[in-house]
């Protein structure tokens, strides 16, 4: 008599848990699908580390990225120095799950999508050392959660994008290296979390607002 509810809890939870594992596998299908839309856009990967990115593997287990223990989640893209060569996946919007993109010291060139602003929930990006170019999306200010921000050594042009002043989460920002021109703005003291701010070699000029020592 006992045995029954046990025996039909277990069937139960087993129900649960094959149901929750469907909705981990819808996310992690389109979260892969995302990635490999990323992958498609690379011409040359010299070392093959992306040779683990297939459409039948775990995207957890691919180099590179990394997932949270917790829900399992694709959490951050590290493709940091792995020689990679192409341009950016236009639909970069996609890859809206990352909290931390870094693609630094790589050969990627070409414009970056306005899409950029839709990773929402990203504290860091990093697209140092690369041959990025064009303007930084104006609309910068939308990546809210944002708190390191590195696209030093690149060809990047323009105005600094006043909705970068709205980054109130800002700890470091280094644009050294860049072709950005026109002058620091008062705006800059908004920044108040600010530890590192770099902006060496690159075609700023006018004086340094006050607002700096905030
Ligand atoms: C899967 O995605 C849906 C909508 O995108 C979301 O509501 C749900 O919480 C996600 N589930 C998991 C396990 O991440
Ligand atoms: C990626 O997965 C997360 C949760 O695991 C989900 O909320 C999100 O909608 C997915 N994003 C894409 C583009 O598939
Ligand atoms: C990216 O998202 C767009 C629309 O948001 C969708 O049409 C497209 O299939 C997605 N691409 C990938 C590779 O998931
Ligand atoms: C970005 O990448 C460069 C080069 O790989 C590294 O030196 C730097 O510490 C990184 N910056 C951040 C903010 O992660
Ligand atoms: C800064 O944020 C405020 C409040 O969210 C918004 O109204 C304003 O348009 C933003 N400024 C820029 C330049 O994006």
């Amino acid at each position: 008599m006992g045995k029954l509810p046990s025996f039909v809890f277990l069937i139960f939870s087993f129900h649960c848990f094959k149901s929750s594992l469907a909705l981990i596998d819808t996310n992690i299908s389109t979260n892969k699908s995302a990635l490999l839309g990323l992958k498609s856009f690379i011409t040359s990967d010299p070392y093959d580390y992306l040779s683990t990115w297939s459409i039948s593997s775990f995207p957890c287990n691919w180099v590179g990225v990394t997932c949270s223990n917790r829900h399992g989640r694709v959490h951050s893209l590290n493709l940091g120095g792995m020689d990679l060569k192409g341009t950016i996946y236009p639909q970069l919007g996609n890859l809206s799950f990352l909290v931390e993109l870094d693609l630094s010291s790589n050969n990627f060139y070409g414009k970056i999508s306005r899409e950029l602003v839709q990773l929402h929930r990203l504290k860091l990006l990093n697209l140092s050392h690369n041959d990025f170019q064009g303007q930084v999306p104006t609309r910068i200010g939308d990546l809210s959660m944002l708190e390191h921000l590195n696209i030093r050594n690149n060809n990047f042009e323009g105005f600094i994008p006043l909705s970068l002043f709205n980054l109130s989460r800002l700890k470091t920002l280094d644009w050294n290296s860049n072709l950005i021109e026109g002058s620091i703005l008062v705006e800059v003291g908004r920044l108040d979390h600010l530890n590192v701010l770099q902006l060496l070699r690159n075609k700023l000029l006018g004086i340094i607002p006050q607002t700096i020592s905030n």
